[in-house]
């Protein structure tokens, strides 16, 4: 048998990630299969104080649940849907004290126990505990929400408290006005090879290759995990670190954080931008973007400055690839050892 792992560990070695994981139905379904495992987002503190229930309809496929994120006297991940005929109980944000069914006037407490339903007086056995919402585990970073399962969320936060636990993000707030939703014709692991590479910024950004350092662009890899390091041109705005932070000194204008499988956590001097790699089908991808204003002060400038226009440059890049690699030609290519660390160790995880 042979057990050369289809990534090679040695990046001068290794073939690039086979089409068929950004084509083929099957695969797919069974990379999203393991999803559960991995804790996602799902919202910032400051999300809750406006509504203090939330629903995550992003989560639905690679959950296989509807969910509520909800603030009562604790904030808890509940399922969305009625325990009567299962109609979903919210699909917007909202304000409430209880969780009501639209649907035949169910309600709920916030803590997701059965407090009224209805025509129901001669049921038996009603209400029992079945008739109550399900919770799911709630994780939180520093005001940051999280839903799922606890795969590799011990080394990720290791991680982010080590470089940014001098970052006050409880303080940031929502920004609705940054809030995008696109939907794009490629495969989300396309979408994530484009991220972990700073490669290609003079080829297609070329306003971002104007405000950072090409040459000093940082790549480091962790358990579960890729941290890429903008460094600032000269002139240009980055973070003012204490003395605190491991980088301190340096003239950091981005730090890019990409946690498997499709979670983007981008701090610049301005505040932190989330955005959400949602698999819909083999070739169809959504990308929701979150920003949350730590100093408005400093918005619209440096790396994080336009951030629309790179985005729709990569979104172009990207759904071409999607073409590319579904030629029958194309199999796999080849790692740049200097510059594609991060999209070699994302192809070793996924095909681990
Ligand atoms: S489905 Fe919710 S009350 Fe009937
Ligand atoms: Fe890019």
């Amino acid at each position: 048998m042979d057990d050369t792992p289809l990534i090679h560990q040695d990046i001068e070695k290794a073939h690039t990630l086979p089409s068929r994981y950004y084509t083929e139905k099957s695969v797919f379904e069974e990379i999203i299969s393991t999803f559960s495992q991995s804790f996602h987002f799902s919202a910032h503190i400051s999300q809750l104080e406006k509504n203090n229930i939330i629903p995550l309809p992003q989560l639905e496929n690679i959950m296989e649940e509807s969910l509520i994120l909800v603030r009562g006297d604790k904030i808890r991940c509940l399922s969305n849907v009625c325990t009567h005929r299962g109609m979903l109980i919210a699909t917007t944000p909202c304000n409430s004290r209880t969780l009501k069914c639209g649907y035949h006037g169910r309600t709920f407490g916030l803590d997701g126990c059965m407090k009224n339903m209805p025509e129901f007086e001669n049921v038996e056995g009603f209400p029992s505990q079945k008739d109550n919402l399900k919770q799911f585990q709630v994780r939180e970073w520093k005001g940051l929400y999280f839903v799922g399962g606890n795969k590799f969320f011990d080394s990720v936060c290791k991680e982010l408290d080590r470089r940014l636990g001098w970052i006050n993000l409880e303080d940031f707030s929502h920004d609705e006005s940054r809030h995008r939703d696109y939907e794009i014709k490629a495969n989300w692991a396309l979408y994530v090879d484009n991220y972990l590479e700073g490669f290609h910024i003079p080829f297609v950004h070329s306003d971002l290759n104007n405000v950072l350092d090409y040459n000093s662009y940082k790549t480091e890899l962790f358990e579960g995990g890729v941290l890429q390091i903008g460094i600032a041109n000269e002139g240009e705005e980055c973070f003012d670190l204490p003395e605190s932070s491991p980088d301190f000194g340096e003239n950091i204008a981005a730090y890019y954080y990409w946690i498997f499988p499709g979670l983007m956590l981008n701090f610049y001097p301005w505040g932190l931008s989330v955005n959400i790699v949602n698999p819909i089908s083999v070739d169809k991808t959504q990308i929701i973007y979150h920003g949350f204003v730590g100093n408005r002060n400093l918005l619209g400038k440096g790396a994080g400055g336009d951030l629309d226009k790179v985005e729709l440059e990569d979104q172009d890049i990207v759904e071409a690839t999607q073409r590319g690699v579904s030629s029958k030609s194309y199999d796999r290519g080849r790692y740049s050892p200097t510059k594609e660390k991060g999209v070699h160790y994302f192809h070793r995880i996924l095909t681990d």
